[in-house]
């Protein structure tokens, strides 16, 4: 079986943490978004990836390499601009071959892995039952299923019908970022037509499977799944990542520092006189020196923490606090400092980049 996993589109509402960076290479407890869906990939058994590229191709291709990294061997799909889903398994066709393949949205991450999801669906296509599965989809109940695509399953557990964000939703099982597909889906994509969005819509060519009595079969959820690229995603996310997180300390404390409950210090970090209450992550090469770290704070790599106190907060590579008596619910970019300034006229001084909100006491 091979792998698709999209990161091409600008669909994705998650804003990158600056305009220019891919929204799935946001980091999540330090690892970006996408690589959770590679390596889930990888865990299953997957061994050939297509990633589908768009405008920030060349910032993916440079993190994700040629998937030697995960174990995998990575091809790069180009797509112009951002024409669907379905129009991302059209042109991934000479990838695709007539293989099976399981797609992954770039942008989800999901509590359960893979590997039962691939196994089911390898077994059931082997099988030489005459209602053997031409897809398989993924659903999980949600409270809102209005702002998703939503699944009507018969009593026999087959699906029959697809909405694209219903007024009315027939069930509350939204469909989730992850499909298992065999080569009729290749027929499907070609049949159907933009929707009114002028986007060729997947759901649209799984209805197209169903209309054409091909069996498409469903899985619900285990745990936790986030499309980030629907709430406010960042924190929330770091928070459930880190939640199941297990300790790890590669980098240095001293002796008089304190370290309570799941904690990783990643290699060549420090923390001198401070305390750190878990779950946090800390990046390699960070230092943090006479200071507090509270729970669900993930700090990137070459960070500075510096007579400060945070918690709940995600801070990227190479950014400095210092002297900051209490930070909370925040999210720092990169290289970016925050510093207590013993400079008069006493004032704020900021320099803050676009879409920025700062929230003073
Ligand atoms: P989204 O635009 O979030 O797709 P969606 O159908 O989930 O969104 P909506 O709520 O508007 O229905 O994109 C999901 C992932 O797929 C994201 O990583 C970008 C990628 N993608 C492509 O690679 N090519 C495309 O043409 C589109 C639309 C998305």
């Amino acid at each position: 079986m091979k792998g698709l996993i999209l990161s091409g589109g600008a669909g994705t509402r998650l804003r990158p943490i600056t305009h220019t960076s891919a929204k799935q290479l946001v980091p999540i407890a330090n690892k970006p978004i996408l690589f959770y869906g590679i390596e889930a990939m990888a865990r299953a058994g997957i061994r050939e990836i297509g990633i589908i590229v768009g405008s920030t191709r060349e910032e993916i291709k440079t993190a994700v390499g040629d998937g030697s990294q995960f174990g995998v061997k990575v091809t790069y799909i180009p797509q112009e601009e951002p024409l669907g889903l379905a129009h991302c398994v059209l042109i991934a066709d000479k990838f695709l071959g007539d293989d099976d393949f399981i797609m992954y949205l770039g942008d989800n991450m999901l509590e359960q892995g893979l590997e039962e999801f691939v196994t089911e669906f390898e077994t059931a296509r082997a099988s030489s039952d005459k209602d053997k599965p031409a897809a398989q989809i993924l659903l999980c109940h949600v409270e809102d299923p209005r702002q998703f695509g939503v699944a009507e399953v018969d009593k026999n557990g087959h699906v029959v019908r697809l909405v694209e964000k219903p007024k009315d939703p027939p069930s509350d099982l939204a469909l989730v970022g992850v499909y298992l597909f065999d080569k009729t889906i290749n027929k499907a994509v070609r049949s159907i037509k933009p929707s009114p969005r002028g986007e060729l819509e997947i759901t649209d060519a799984i209805q197209w499977l169903v209309d054409n009595k091909f069996s498409v079969r469903h899985k619900v959820l285990q745990g936790w799944w986030i499309d980030t690229g629907k709430k406010d995603p960042l924190l929330e996310c770091n928070r459930l990542v880190l939640d199941a997180m297990k300790t790890k300390l590669e980098g240095t404390v001293d002796a008089v520092s304190e370290i309570q409950g799941r904690v990783t210090i990643e290699a060549g970090a420090k923390v001198t006189n401070s305390r750190i209450r878990g779950p946090v992550v800390i990046g390699a090469g960070a230092v943090i020196e006479d200071s507090y770290i509270g729970p669900y704070t993930s700090l990137g790599k070459n960070c500075r923490v510096v007579k400060s106190e945070m918690d709940h907060s995600v801070v990227l590579d190479g950014s400095s606090i210092v002297g900051v008596s209490r930070l909370t619910d925040s999210l720092i970019g990169k290289d970016v400092e925050v510093i207590r300034s013993t400079q008069q006229p006493r004032a704020l001084r900021l320099m803050l980049g676009d879409d920025s909100k700062v929230e003073l006491e």
